[in-house]
């Protein structure tokens, strides 16, 4: 067991566990908290399911959990592979089940999970469900940015729609092993694609519909896609952004590299813009209502080895250039199958609703490949939600309890940090303190969640993502490398492989290695700090590296900083993270300015710009603080630490300053962070 496992288990067992609600009526539990009150710490703050809940649970109570999580560490072999036979494989897999090297030392890392097994998780995903009798259940509702335009597709016309794709995409050359990137807004047609590509064996590359011409140029140069699949524009609030516009500069861009696709895949968003508006590319773009609809609607599933490439997925490192994620087909079909079925006590009769969007991780695991492959209908919005919570309280609570929340079971938070308070107003007023909050610790690169509650087994401590999944096994190590046990905190890392792990980063797997196992050999090493309480409970603390996570998007500070210095008047610029009361983290950027130029109001604006131009409008700095010089060592290394520091106004907590090349660089920074 890990540890501090079983001590919570001892724990809780001693607990009296007091069933009395609160003087507030709202969270109860051992040391229930009554709301506004501050407690000795937020470690001791246990909040319980109810009865009625955890009888119904599929974990139900600690006690099982721990029996189950015993099995999983102690027999991977056997445990995940009694999961995986619930799915369809065309042949079964060999063995070993899995093999495995984490340790770089001992040769190049490789992790393998059902090797010789061949499936595919469309298959899976679809016929599986409509062949077991539920091809008339709804497999997506789809919530438009404009009321009143709402669709669905049950089981069977998505396995059509699919197979439709499918068969033009096979006509289109499209062969099994090679990339397709998909530039889409959150509206059927994304998973629809995601799955045709899945169906022939396709890897997708799905480039979140916020990127820049230039990030969708520097993603389909790296993955080399036979077509790009977009549409016209789409609507986000009242505004119209023309996607195929950026798709058409993107493709300009990565020709210059040698790398052109012919061919453009564009469906019509009607109700965004009209094909008459469009500007086109004869001979390149196709409109997908003109040719898809033609193909027969099944298609031959193309069968694949558990190991061969699902998808790829960029995300951002500490380094400039994004990673490309890639996955594989078994392992990942049943690790987000599994956690998607656990952390979100699944059952058959559920409507679930994921605000993510398929640009990114959350969007694969949870809004496409796990409920699917559980056969849940699942609800699709085409609006942008991330950090959704943190904008809710700011609205008041009317717009939430105007509505009866009777059907809601259970709610889950995911990709950043929940701290206590949004926790307890998620739980207190959209859950009316009743229903379970999975807030789930994981990564692009893990597939699916790795620490996570299981609702109605065991008490919850706001902010904290408790305990590791069945098959995980976090530890927290010392800068040292060395595990520490017990009440601690450090390095988050995790010993030994799961089904669900990232195999390689696309055609740079030394930096696999280098980014994931060198830092602490023998671990997978996660990027985040984490803290384990005296109860076994894990609470992330943050990233430890160069990587903000604002309004759950992840983005290296290095790619910020190579957007602002390509401005002709910026000479050079250091961004770090700050606490944002919405997004969780915002972007601050230190600007130092090509000699002979003044600062000014325009240029502010047009530095933001350019980070709009060249990555996103998601990662436009929200302060831009003149630097006439950085705090820099006598090697000229940028001391971050400092930066920080000032950034976040901790003007008192600036450390040792004396081994700056030049001291007063702080002094002057400070008198010019109100300009
Ligand atoms: C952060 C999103 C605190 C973390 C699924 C991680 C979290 C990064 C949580 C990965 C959580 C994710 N609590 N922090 N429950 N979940 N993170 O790749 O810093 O977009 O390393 O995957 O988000 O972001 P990514």
């Amino acid at each position: 067991l890990p540890v501090g496992i079983g001590k919570a288990n001892q724990i809780l067992k001693n607990a009296s566990r007091s069933t009395q609600p609160s003087s507030t009526g709202k969270i109860t539990g051992v040391n229930a908290v009554v709301l506004g009150e501050a407690l000795a710490s937020e470690d001791d703050e246990l909040v319980f399911p109810n009865d009625d809940f955890s009888r119904q649970a599929l974990v139900p109570s600690l006690e099982k959990y721990l029996e189950m999580y015993k099995w999983s560490v102690e027999d991977p072999a056997g445990f995940w592979s009694g999961i995986a036979s619930q799915f369809y494989w065309k042949q079964k897999w060999g063995q070993p089940v899995f093999s495995e090297n984490f340790d770089f030392r001992k040769g190049n890392i490789k992790i393998e999970w059902f090797r010789g097994g061949i499936t595919n998780i469309c298959y899976n995903c679809l016929d599986r469900n409509v062949e077991s009798g539920n091809g008339d259940k709804i497999a997506i509702y789809w919530e438009p940015n404009d009321p009143g335009s709402q669709d669905s597709l049950t089981y069977s016309q998505l396995l059509q729609s699919v197979c439709q794709l499918a068969n033009y995409l096979k006509d289109k050359g499209v062969k099994k092993g090679d990339a397709v990137v998909i530039y889409l807004p959150m509206i059927m047609e994304l998973p629809i694609a995601m799955l045709a590509c899945a169906r022939i064996g396709a890897l997708h590359s799905v480039v979140f519909a916020g990127f820049s011409a230039e990030s969708l140029a520097q993603r389909i140069v790296d993955s080399k896609p036979k077509i790009v699949i977009t549409c016209n524009a789409v609507n986000r609030g009242s505004k119209v952004i023309t996607l195929i516009d950026i798709v058409d500069a993107a493709l300009i861009e990565s020709a210059k590299t040698g790398i052109s696709v012919d061919l453009c895949l564009t469906y019509e968003n009607k109700s965004a813009m009209k094909r008459e508006s469009t500007k086109w590319q004869e001979g390149r773009d196709v409109w997908w209502q003109d040719v898809v609809p033609k193909y027969p609607t099944t298609c031959e599933v193309e069968w694949v080895d558990a190991e061969d490439p699902l998808f790829l997925l960029y995300t951002s490192g500490s380094t400039g250039k994004p990673k490309g994620v890639l996955h594989t087909t078994g392992g990942y079909m049943v690790y987000t199958a599994t956690t998607f079925k656990y952390a979100f006590d699944y059952k058959p009769s559920d409507i679930y609703w994921c605000t993510a969007d398929c640009g990114w991780i959350t969007g694969h695991s949870y809004v496409t490949y796990g409920p699917l492959l559980n056969g849940a209908t699942v609800v699709i919005f085409e609006g942008a939600a991330p950090t959704l919570v943190r904008s809710l309280i700011r609205a008041g609570v009317e717009y939430v309890t105007r509505y009866p929340r009777k059907s809601l079971r259970v709610l889950a938070s995911a990709g950043e940090p929940i701290n206590p308070s949004t926790w307890r107003w998620l739980f207190n007023v959209v859950g009316d303190s009743r229903c379970p909050i999975s807030d789930t610790w994981w990564q692009t690169e893990t597939g699916g969640c790795m620490i996570t509650p299981l609702p109605g087994a065991w008490p919850q401590k706001p902010g904290s993502a408790t305990f590791p999944f069945f098959g995980i096994q976090p530890v927290i190590v010392n800068e040292k490398g060395a595990e520490i046990e017990g009440e601690c905190s450090g390095y988050l890392c995790v010993k030994s492989s799961w089904p669900g792990a990232f195999r390689t980063l696309y055609g740079d797997h030394e930096r696999y290695e280098t980014t994931y196992f060198k830092p602490f050999p023998g671990y997978y090493f996660s990027g985040d700090g984490c803290r384990r309480d005296k109860d076994g409970y894990y609470w992330l603390t943050g990233r430890v590296d160069d990587v903000i996570n604002v309004s759950g998007r992840r983005i290296g500070t290095e790619e910020v900083e190579s957007a602002l210095v390509s401005h002709p008047q910026c000479a050079e610029a250091a961004v770090v993270g700050i606490e944002h009361e919405v997004k969780g983290q915002g972007v601050y950027a230190f600007v130092t300015l090509v000699e002979g130029v003044s600062y000014s109001e325009e240029l502010r604006k047009s530095l933001i710009l350019t980070v709009r131009n060249k990555i996103g409008a998601f990662a436009a700095p929200d302060k831009i603080h003149w630097a006439p010089d950085l705090p820099k060592t006598r090697s000229g290394k940028i001391m971050r630490r400092i930066l920080r520091k000032i950034a976040s106004r901790q003007l008192h907590e600036l450390g040792d300053t004396s081994t700056l090349a030049d001291p007063n660089v702080v002094e002057q920074l400070i008198a010019l962070a109100d300009r």
